[in-house]
């Protein structure tokens, strides 16, 4: 049929059909030419502290448990029992030496063994333990971030898929000598929309000031600076990744005070900025505490490292509905009082009940109602492409996002071509960044 995708380049337009968020067999196709080939994020590493810690979860429409063994080693198992295809882990997180599938008594050991089986005499000699073990997912971690492909023909490893978003995993890490860690306690929600519409949302700075004016007035009460209407930049990373990066100064209690985290905390604050400074120098320093940006990695995580560093992972649930899983990063060795701090701008800004996420549900959900209107074909992502870098405002992450969802669809991979082309470096962005977008 019609392209879904119109990239314009010639006149500087950008148009999605709306079909890609209403239409039911473009949902289920999304299923099989991307959740079931990308590289999918499953969890941190930090949920599995110790061995025999797991978490159970849905990842691309599959249930699955990432475990730490008893040796010690993460992996990820089908949450399905070999014998007839219970969850044989019911609980979304513990610590267990092994699982028992609840409808037979069947016993599996945290590295995905069967070690019991109830009434072993009821078996002939062609059935052996050793071929019932929990399914292995393909997987991998880069700086604590696990993820899984369900791909066996999968052609990339994690680092090389992750393409250019390793920079800014690296800029999360970095934030901590001792390692990050996920805070404790996940919030599900889900909302009536297009999960792709999620995706648009989470990495689009235009509609901050508009659609979130009770938080830019709230934050403007406590003295603080709101994100500007213009600078900052916007890269496209390769691979359908890309990021936005703000300009220097925002609020970050990481390291860097501004009035509205209150006077206590201002020497604990620039005791941990003077740290980076030394760690890292004065550049990278200020590039790790003093800018927010927002990360989107291909196809449903997001990572948006501002006041607080929130995870996002967005799964389809059909056309019209998604599921939100939404937790927090902190340093592992943050102040107690600080690490407060932290949890309460997380919670009143991207929580689901905080001041931004509350008001961009109700608006995914308005787009979604407003494309069932077919009469109105096409949804526009132009914004800055006649610009050379991109601003924060502007519609480039987006835009990477679509081609590569394009590439997969059209089922041709877009596994084997080059992430990105190189472009000069602008003014301001550091040295080696590739500030055009690929087409
Ligand atoms: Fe798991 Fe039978 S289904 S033991
Ligand atoms: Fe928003």
């Amino acid at each position: 049929g019609d392209p879904i995708v119109v990239d314009d380049p010639g006149r500087l337009t950008f148009r999605v059909d709306r079909r890609a968020y209403t239409d039911d067999d473009l949902a289920a196709q999304e299923m099989t030419r991307i959740f079931d080939r990308c590289w999918l994020y499953v969890g941190h590493e930090s949920e599995v502290p110790g061995p025999g810690c797991y978490v159970a979860r849905d990842v691309g429409g599959r249930p699955v448990v990432m475990a730490r063994g008893s040796d010690g080693v993460i992996r990820v198992f089908a949450n399905s029992c070999t014998h007839r295809g219970a969850l044989i882990c019911s609980q979304p997180a513990g610590q267990a030496r092994s699982f028992r599938c609840p409808y037979h008594d069947w016993t599996f050991s945290n590295q995905g063994e069967l070690v019991g089986v109830p009434i072993p005499d009821g078996y002939g000699p062609g059935f052996r333990k050793a071929d019932f073990g929990l399914a292995r997912h393909r997987s991998d971690s880069y700086r604590g971030f696990v993820f899984v492909t369900f791909d066996p023909q999968q052609p990339r490893t994690l680092t090389e898929y992750l393409a250019g978003a390793t920079e800014y995993l690296d800029l999360i890490d970095d934030q901590s000598e001792a390692g990050m860690e996920v805070i404790r306690g996940a919030q599900l929600h889900g909302a009536r929309a297009n999960w792709k519409l999620m995706m648009e949302n989470s990495v689009d700075i235009y509609h901050f000031r508009a659609l979130h004016k009770r938080y830019v007035g709230y934050m403007e009460s406590l003295g603080s600076v709101p994100p500007r209407r213009r600078g900052g930049f916007g890269r496209a990373l390769g691979l359908g990744h890309a990021a936005n990066e703000l300009p220097p100064a925002a609020a970050r209690p990481l390291a860097h005070w501004t009035p509205m985290f209150g006077a206590e905390f201002r020497p604990r604050i620039e005791a941990t900025a003077a740290r980076f400074a030394e760690r890292f120098g004065a550049e990278r320093a200020e590039r790790i505490t003093r800018t927010n940006r927002a990360l989107l990695i291909f196809p449903n995580l997001m990572i948006i490292d501002a006041i607080a560093i929130t995870i996002r992972k967005i799964d389809p649930a059909g056309a019209g509905r998604m599921a939100i899983t939404s937790v927090a990063l902190a340093p592992k060795d943050e102040d107690p009082d600080i690490r407060e701090l932290r949890k309460s701008h997380y919670l009143t800004f991207l929580g689901p009940a905080g001041f931004a996420t509350p008001d961009d549900i109700e608006i995914v959900e308005s787009c979604q109602r407003g494309c069932l209107n077919r009469t109105v074909r096409y949804s526009d992502l132009s914004r800055g492409m006649n610009k050379e870098v991109p601003e924060t405002t502007d519609e480039l992450p987006a835009r990477e996002f679509w081609r590569q969802w394009d590439r997969l669809m059209q089922g041709d991979g877009g596994r084997f071509e080059v992430p990105h082309r190189a472009a000069g470096t602008p003014a301001g962005i550091p040295a080696g960044t590739p500030g055009a977008e690929a087409r």
